[in-house]
């Protein structure tokens, strides 16, 4: 989700306007993807790398983080959706923190669109921690350095248990992954738009959904073999 700043630079107005306006948009995307059936949607909220922006924008961001979750909870959970922070919390306010626990814990059950918000959250972090379980589970005798697989590994990321994303969307005119999802990724399809973050309305939406439609997967195959595959 990017390009909060620039949009409101262009209004004259102070940064954190622009992540106000992004909230607006988080809603609607949420709304939408409910409503599609989106199986789960992450958004990419704050990177482990955004703690380097002012402080004072990094205290606007935790604090819209927190009003936004306490505002929206209860019409998340009454529409069934399940929410899911990752990266490390450990470092989050911990007011923060406990409402991402009391969040999650309400709606572990729910059967509607999975929703993650990536939080602190970076790819290289992910797998750094996810080779450092492996790594304990050796040193404690539970495993050998053979058991060590791609399967194995993919298990202790974040998205464990979730299916890879089909579509990866980045608003704001950046071609670039920016330590996102990076094991997660490898055969997602990218889609990279110039609208900024607080424009990326209904219509912006739909039209990343009709790229994504568009795209053959081959996970490695040939446009052949999938053309035999398909009915
Ligand atoms: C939002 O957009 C991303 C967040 C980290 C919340 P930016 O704040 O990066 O907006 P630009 O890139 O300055 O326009
Ligand atoms: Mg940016």
């Amino acid at each position: 989700m990017d390009g909060n700043g620039r949009w409101a630079k262009q209004r004259n107005l102070p940064r954190h306007a622009g992540h106000i306006a992004g909230v607006e948009t988080v809603r609607e995307v949420v709304r939408i993807s409910a409503e599609l059936g989106i199986g789960v949607l992450t958004l990419f909220a704050f990177s482990s790398e955004n703690w380097r922006r002012p402080r004072e924008e990094v205290g606007l961001l935790m604090n819209l983080f927190l009003t936004a979750l306490q505002r929206e909870i209860t019409r998340l959970h009454k529409n069934q959706v399940q929410l899911r922070i990752i990266g490390d919390r450990t470092a989050l306010p911990k007011p923060l923190q406990d409402k991402i626990d009391s969040a999650e814990t309400l709606t572990q059950h729910n059967t509607g669109l999975k929703l993650v918000i990536a939080a602190n959250y970076g790819g290289h972090w992910d797998l750094t921690q996810a080779a450092r379980q492996l790594y304990e589970q050796i040193r404690a005798g539970q495993i050998t350095p053979e058991d060590v697989t791609q399967e194995r590994l993919g298990a202790h990321t974040c998205l464990a248990n979730l299916p890879d994303p089909d579509l990866f969307i980045r608003t704001g005119g950046e071609q670039r992954i920016s330590n996102f999802l990076l094991w997660q990724l490898a055969y997602t399809e990218l889609y990279f738009t110039e609208t900024l973050w607080p424009d990326f309305n209904t219509t912006a939406f739909q039209q990343a959904l009709r790229f994504y439609a568009t795209r053959q997967r081959r996970f490695g195959r040939t446009g052949d073999q999938i053309q035999q595959d398909t009915p």
